[in-house]
């Protein structure tokens, strides 16, 4: 079979031009571009395994979940259904998490004496990245899920970081035993009756998507908990979906004297929740 036939079959199948080049180039690990420029090369891999992608992808699982990879700030992950899909908005956090970092403590580029914590790690994007980003500097990461865990380990070894990041199970806080630099937190956000829903929020795990039923309840705990955690100077980035009013209100209520503030998404959505010592 030609790649041009392959590709017919999957458009033909999925009924979805897109989503058909989307699938063709992720399982030959391919540009889509390249597919494009050799219409008449060899497919080179199983039609049955390359079917089997395209009746899963029309029953709405994540192509992530098929391919097995994610790209997260540059970098391809590794994934499987005990994760949640690194999101592009989490590089908004990532972003600012390097820059405040670069400053702390009188700005130390690879982040020397540095302590970042990882809250709700999951696939540990953002541990590894940091880790990645800050040559020097400590990383732990926690999750209350030990399957996880297990994913977050896999990335790390791939990126080589495996022996700068502490990987601990529990929930929120009680893995720390001493106060850290900086919390970033993308803990699970979106209301009960919302993933409920939603078919394709129904392929990963619940309890990386759902805070509680407003959806706010365990980022509202988190920062209830925060402030003996955090060092001064320090900073903590929570990723956060609705209700920011009141997730401004709490933080505040939590840490009087430091500055709270919101940064937006390119659509105009408060994405995260920045407080800084
Ligand atoms: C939204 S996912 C984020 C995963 C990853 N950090 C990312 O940005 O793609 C939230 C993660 O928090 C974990 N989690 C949920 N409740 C938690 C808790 N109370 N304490 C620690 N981790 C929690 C979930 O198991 C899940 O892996």
């Amino acid at each position: 079979m030609k790649l041009k036939e392959a590709l017919k079959i999957a458009q033909e199948k999925l009924k979805d031009a897109r989503e058909a080049n989307y699938l063709l180039s992720a399982f030959l690990r391919r540009d889509f571009s390249y597919l494009l420029a050799h219409p008449e090369e060899e497919f080179e891999g199983s039609p049955a395994e390359l079917l089997r992608w395209i009746e899963m992808r029309s029953r709405g699982v994540p192509l992530a979940y098929l391919s097995h990879l994610k790209e997260f700030y540059g970098r391809q992950f590794y994934l499987d259904q005990r994760v949640l899909i690194p999101r592009p908005e989490t590089e908004i956090l990532i972003e600012e998490a390097i820059s405040l970092g670069r400053e702390l403590r009188g700005g130390t580029h690879g982040g020397e004496g540095l302590t970042f914590f990882d809250l709700g790690t999951g696939s540990g994007c953002i541990a590894v990245t940091l880790a990645l980003e800050f040559e020097e500097a400590e990383v732990l990461a926690s999750d209350i899920s030990p399957d996880a865990l297990e994913v977050a380990r896999i990335n790390a070894r791939i990126h080589r970081v495996e022996d700068r990041i502490s990987f601990f199970e529990g929930d929120l806080f009680s893995p720390l035993r001493k106060p850290v630099d900086a919390i970033l937190a993308n803990l699970p956000y979106v209301p009960e009756k919302w993933v409920k829903g939603k078919a394709e929020l129904s392929f990963e795990p619940p309890s990386s998507l759902i805070g509680g039923e407003s959806g706010a309840e365990t980022v509202f705990r988190m920062l209830e908990g925060a402030p003996r955690w955090l060092k001064d100077p320090g900073f903590l980035l929570a990723e956060i979906g609705e209700g920011e009013e009141k997730l401004l209100e709490k933080a505040k209520e939590a840490f009087p004297d430091a500055q709270v503030s919101l940064i937006y998404d390119l659509q105009g959505l408060p994405r995260v929740l920045k407080i800084k010592k």
